[in-house]
């Protein structure tokens, strides 16, 4: 058998996408909040205040909120071991910067993390899935901000403490190192991860390597608090990592890929070698970037370690050569490569890109890996309550089968593969419904109509022979 015994099998889920409530229980504004629905040709808009005309689709989700219940049986008649959800700062912490936290936010996770232990379901809790109160941006300008790592702070001890005992796995930050995409996408990453519009920035090679590096520190620190209030605790952090391949073997284009391919690593080295990395500080020092680090951070990084690597993957693509070439973009920057389908927004499909970051990954820093994001976004047509996703279902075992020969072939170590929305819920990027990943279908449109019904898609049952045969029956 490929996979351990105690193989997670099981989906990610983020609390701005699926939960909406946005207002119960004392939740307070966040910075997803103000982000309207787009697509694949419209970009989200984000306001300053809400606007009641537009459609903010967190403010509905797939009302996870009320819903968990109901959801969590399906994922446990999935086989689901493992389940992957965040916690909303602004359900724990209202504006971020209070003392006392909400009882009401705690309450609520409390309850859903309760309702998966009773269902054999392993909690693994984001801290940060692009969930920032509002207040911190407007009070205190977001992440370049050092007293927001204070902040953060508190409430990672707030809900560790909490849950202590219940929880086992917890990850810092969701693809915080998709900060800087470089591609004319610029502002909607910016904003999912701090809350500021690129666009906007004054001085944005400062302002994104200081939120850059606060995060990056801010993490390290939650590993050390976290493992001081529980030393069983196991606390890792997601990364979205794209492998951008050359563009050809001509050697300066050789260089490049390696360099463009390695640019969204530095966080991974700071947070898995115990140091901010030499080559990112002078590379600052040289652009005259003034982080405002102070020498105790160094100790903070030397003690403030990783125990696993969470890896987002969806899709590749190929750096952009020395000299200018025609080529359609790709999300992060670089170009499509001409080998690969893509799905229907765009995204490079390859299979092998997910055994190359893996082993990437493996041979670099030697720790567990967890796969903690997979899928394919499609539109998918119901019929008498029926979808039929085969095209869900090959992406799936295509990659399943690539995660495999990564571990059985190349020696990687890799302890769960989660699929991304494996109920469908709304897209980060473009806030559509209609950017479907589930295996459940949720009857809600991108005018936010439907009866938020649930329906099991044909990949639902694939998806439970797969868990049943812990990976080794893939095939339909
Ligand atoms: C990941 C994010 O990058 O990609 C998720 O962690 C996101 O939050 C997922 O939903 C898929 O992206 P999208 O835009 O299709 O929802």
């Amino acid at each position: 058998m490929t996979f351990t015994k105690d193989f997670f099998w099981g989906g990610s889920i983020a609390a701005h996408q699926c939960e909406g409530a946005w207002q119960d229980g004392g939740k307070g504004p966040a910075i997803m909040d103000f982000v309207t629905k787009g697509s694949n040709k419209e970009p989200r808009t984000i306001t300053n205040r809400i606007d009641s005309k537009l459609d903010y689709p967190s403010h509905l989700g797939i009302d996870f909120y009320h819903h968990y219940q109901e959801d969590i049986q399906l994922f446990k008649e999935m086989g689901f071991n493992a389940l992957r959800i965040s916690i909303d700062w602004s359900r724990i912490f209202p504006k971020g910067d209070e003392l006392e936290p909400n009882q009401d936010g705690l309450n609520f996770y409390e309850d859903v993390i309760n309702e998966l232990l009773a269902n054999g379901i392993e909690p693994i809790i984001t801290l940060y899935h692009f969930e920032l109160p509002i207040h911190l941006v407007h009070e205190y300008g977001s992440w370049k901000n050092r007293q927001v790592i204070d902040f953060y702070l508190h409430y990672c001890e707030t809900v560790m403490q909490a849950y202590d005992g219940k929880v086992k796995y917890w990850v810092t930050f969701n693809e915080m190192n998709h900060l800087d995409p470089q591609s004319k996408q610029s502002d909607i990453f910016t904003y999912l991860i701090a809350g500021l519009k690129y666009s906007e920035m004054e001085n944005p090679v400062e302002d994104l390597a200081r939120i850059g590096y606060n995060m990056t520190l801010a993490g390290v620190k939650a590993v050390r608090l976290g493992h001081e209030i529980n030393s069983e605790n196991k606390i890792g952090c997601v990364f979205g990592l794209n492998p951008i391949y050359s563009y050809d073997c001509q050697p300066d284009n050789v260089l490049k890929g390696f360099l463009d391919n390695d640019r969204d690593y530095y966080q991974v080295d700071a947070m898995c070698n115990g140091k901010f990395p030499n080559y990112k500080m002078k590379q600052y020092q040289s652009l005259d970037v003034k982080l405002r680090n102070q020498p105790s951070d160094v100790e903070d990084f030397s003690k403030g370690s990783i125990d696993f690597i969470g890896l987002n993957y969806y899709m590749s693509s190929i750096s952009e050569p020395n000299i200018p070439v025609k080529g359609e973009s790709s999300l992060f920057g670089g170009l499509q490569n001409p080998y690969l389908e893509q799905s229907k927004w765009g995204w490079g499909i390859d299979p092998t890109g997910i055994r190359y970051v893996m082993n990437y990954l493996y041979r670099k820093y030697e720790l567990p890996i967890i796969i903690t994001e997979n899928g394919l976004g499609a539109t998918d047509k119901i019929e008498n309550g029926k979808v039929h996703d085969d095209y869900r279902i090959n992406y799936l075992q295509k990659h399943i089968e690539a995660v495999k020969q990564a571990v059985e072939e190349d020696y990687v170590e890799c302890f769960g593969y989660l699929t991304w929305g494996p109920i469908d819920l709304v897209s980060a990027t473009t806030g559509e419904m209609s950017k479907r990943y589930g295996f459940i279908y949720v009857d809600l449109d991108n005018e936010g109509e439907g009866s938020l019904q649930r329906f099991k898609k044909d990949s639902f049952d694939w998806y439970q022979k797969v868990i049943k045969s812990n990976g080794e029956s893939i095939q339909e």
